[in-house]
């Protein structure tokens, strides 16, 4: 088994299929830096489907068995069932999950339960419309994300819901969302990381995730994890499940065996890492699988990343976007 230097194999792939986003979330692509100006990647700097296709087959010999389709937000990437489809036949993957802001899944879900998705993941970080339509950056009501939601149990996919909580933000709110979604799905709370470089982070903003749960307020028990490394603490309080993500008071390096391949094919071992290992021009340039599976291995053995633990003894500058990135 291919295991980094801290002993972690590699057992997860996120994938990002775009740049863009129908949405500017204040902490991850501001409108004040993502303006109407801004220059996208053009469609010839992405991978292509095949180049996706070729590499995950290669990162699924080295062991990865889950998968996710991150942006950007990725519905906007063009015949994005095509892709889902390629990626549900290869042998060995066990999970093909999304992550997604749900408002075109309306017009998408069915196409991608079809083509073999299995699940979604929808961000959504408050029901009130004033307080969404600022986090959100362009003023989108709450009801659109609700109504990919239900589209998206409409068409059998799985779904979770993801907040990203910030205080004196969204946190008065936070029972309220959760009393009423939890009937359709659990809710995890994230607490809100400083990656990506325009976000303006600090600790004050930081709502622990042992005050979300108190502002929850009903009695939980901790359930054990689903598998190892699993990102959420979950717990189940009133019947229902609400998972905890705690980047920041509880870092969960330990066990991370994500890698995650950006739009345009960079490679990173870390969601924090400020560079990566470029993987498109020896695709383009006629490397073989097995070369490929060198490159990859080798950038795997070779990891050390444990940015979420060591945060507070280092500050590192000229980190990777979450919207290049995915989540
Ligand atoms: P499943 O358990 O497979 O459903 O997925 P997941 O819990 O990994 O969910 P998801 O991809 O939705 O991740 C939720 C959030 O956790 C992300 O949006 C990030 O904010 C945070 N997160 C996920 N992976 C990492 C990671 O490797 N490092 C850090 N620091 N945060 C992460
Ligand atoms: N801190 C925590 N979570 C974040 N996300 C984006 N930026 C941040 C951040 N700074 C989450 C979104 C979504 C996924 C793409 O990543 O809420 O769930
Ligand atoms: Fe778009 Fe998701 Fe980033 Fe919001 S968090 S701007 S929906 S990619
Ligand atoms: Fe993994 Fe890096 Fe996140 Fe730690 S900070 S959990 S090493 S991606």
């Amino acid at each position: 088994m291919l295991l980094d230097r801290l002993g972690r194999p590699l057992r997860d792939l996120r994938i990002s299929v775009t740049d863009r986003c129908n949405l500017r979330c204040t902490y991850c692509m501001p409108a004040e830096f993502f303006g109407p100006d801004h220059a996208f990647l053009p469609r010839d700097e992405l991978l292509s489907f095949e180049e996706i296709e070729r590499l995950t087959r290669v990162f699924v010999l080295l062991g990865v068995r889950k998968l996710r389709i991150t942006g950007g937000e990725p519905t906007l990437r063009r015949d994005l069932p095509e892709l889902i489809g390629r990626l549900s036949r290869i042998g060995g993957v066990q999970d093909l999950a999304m992550t997604t802001n749900g408002l075109l899944l309306p017009r998408f879900a069915a196409g991608l339960r079809a083509a073999g998705l299995q699940r979604v993941t929808v961000s959504i970080d408050s029901l009130d419309p004033e307080v969404f339509g600022h986090m959100n950056g362009l003023g989108t009501h709450p009801q659109k994300v609700l109504d990919g939601i239900e589209a998206a149990l409409q068409a059998g996919l799985g779904v979770k819901i993801n907040t990203v909580v910030q205080r004196g933000v969204n946190d008065d709110g936070l029972r309220e969302l959760w009393l009423a979604l939890r009937d359709l799905a659990p809710v995890r709370f994230i607490e809100f990381m400083d990656v990506g470089n325009h976000n303006g982070w600090n600790m004050d903003s930081v709502v622990p995730s042992r005050e979300v749960l108190a502002r929850l307020g009903e009695a939980f028990t901790p359930v054990d994890p689903g598998y190892r490394g699993e990102v959420a603490a979950r717990h189940v309080g009133a019947g229902h499940e609400v998972g905890l993500i705690s980047s920041v008071t509880a870092p969960f390096c330990g066990d991370c065996s994500r890698a995650r391949i950006s739009a345009v094919g960079v490679l990173y071992p870390c969601l924090f890492a400020g560079s990566g290992t470029d993987l498109r021009a020896p695709l383009r340039s006629g490397a073989s699988d097995a070369r490929l599976s060198e490159l990859l291995g080798g950038v795997w053995s070779a990891r050390t990343d444990r940015y979420s633990e060591e945060r507070g003894e280092v500050t590192r500058s000229g980190k990777v976007e979450m919207s290049h990135i995915g989540g």
